[in-house]
């Protein structure tokens, strides 16, 4: 196919895409996608005793902080958050393992449930926590948020499991719609199954010899979203963690350079998941591969962040 023919079939690839109507189309499919993975079609279908302990954990924090919103309120007044307070109890219900009982979510949920309580009998009015100001100066964040680059070339230094830990283990530390806390990290530091993963995906075509270190997939558990309002959620709560991850890897002096999913085949992405035995209601977000830098990367221009300030 000569170029001509090519561009004017990206134009009209790009045409279809952009009209409105196809958008729509393929929003629903992302919807359909979720929304068949999701906690309501599990309950439809009946099958909640296949459902895990991480999804309880999950649904804890979910219903937990629906409870413990209501006990933050200045205005919190007993009798309110009922509703909340029984789902809370039921999701705690379904964790009855030694091991699932000292959770932290798990542990946490059940606190919320025993000031809930607390609070219906005493005179008390709610928690009141006091604002926890950073010792991180501004100066600082700005600088690691600049200087933040994705390069493509590693030195051939490996990096250890507890690096890998630190860097995975900010991931839910962002805001996360309802306090879901659905990310799950996927890592492998093992050269063929890194050279495996990065050959899968397109994106890392300009990498010097496909050569790193390190690979991380970060995953959206998403039998924990049900509305058809909340497709992108998964998304956008592991989204904005990958952001920590990124920021937490370059004070270690690691660079991770995120991989676009949307270029992988479904082939690539079976495997994958076959790979790292991911389930299929864990949604692949986004992936990276990281090293310790061998060179840097000219900043992008940066165009300035469009605000509308209404007086
Ligand atoms: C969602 C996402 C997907 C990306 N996919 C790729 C990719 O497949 N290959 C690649 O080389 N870089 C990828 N990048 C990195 C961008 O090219 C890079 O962030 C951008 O050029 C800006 O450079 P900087 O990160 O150094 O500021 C991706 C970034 C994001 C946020």
């Amino acid at each position: 196919m000569n170029r001509r023919s090519k561009e004017l079939l990206w134009a009209l690839y790009g045409r279809l895409v952009m009209n409105s109507w196809t958008r729509r189309l393929l929003e629903r499919c992302s919807y359909l996608k979720m929304i068949t993975q999701s906690e309501a079609i599990i309950a439809l279908r009946k099958r909640e005793d296949k459902l895990d302990e991480f999804y309880w954990r999950g649904k804890l924090r979910h219903y937990g902080h629906a409870l413990d919103k209501g006990l933050h309120r200045g205005d919190f007044s007993r009798g309110r958050g009922k509703r909340a307070y029984g789902l809370v109890k039921d999701a705690l219900s379904h964790v009855s393992s030694k091991e699932g009982r000292r959770d932290p979510s798990v542990v946490w949920a059940a606190r919320r449930i025993e000031q809930y309580e607390d609070f219906q009998t005493n005179e008390s009015a709610g928690i009141v926590a006091a604002y926890i100001k950073t010792t991180c100066r501004h100066d600082d964040l700005l600088d690691a948020i600049r200087t933040r680059r994705s390069v493509r070339q590693y030195l051939d230094r490996p990096i250890d499991d507890e690096t890998i830990k630190k860097i995975a283990s900010v991931l839910d530390w962002s805001p996360t719609s309802c306090n879901r806390q659905p990310g799950r990290v996927y890592a492998t530091s093992n050269p063929d199954l890194v050279r495996k993963c990065t050959t899968l995906h397109r994106g890392a075509a300009c990498f010097t010899n496909i050569y790193a270190p390190m690979f991380l997939l970060f995953c959206a558990d998403a039998r924990l979203y049900r509305m058809p309002v909340e497709w992108a959620m998964p998304y956008v709560d592991v989204a904005l963690g990958v952001q920590n991850c990124v920021l937490v890897a370059h004070t270690l002096g690691i660079s991770l350079t995120l991989l676009t999913c949307a270029t992988l085949g479904k082939r690539d992405e079976r495997n994958l998941r076959k790979m790292f035995g991911i389930p299929k209601y864990f949604h692949i977000v986004v992936s990276a591969i990281g090293g310790y830098p061998n060179a840097g990367a000219e900043v992008p221009v940066r165009k300035n962040t469009e605000l509308f300030l209404m007086k």
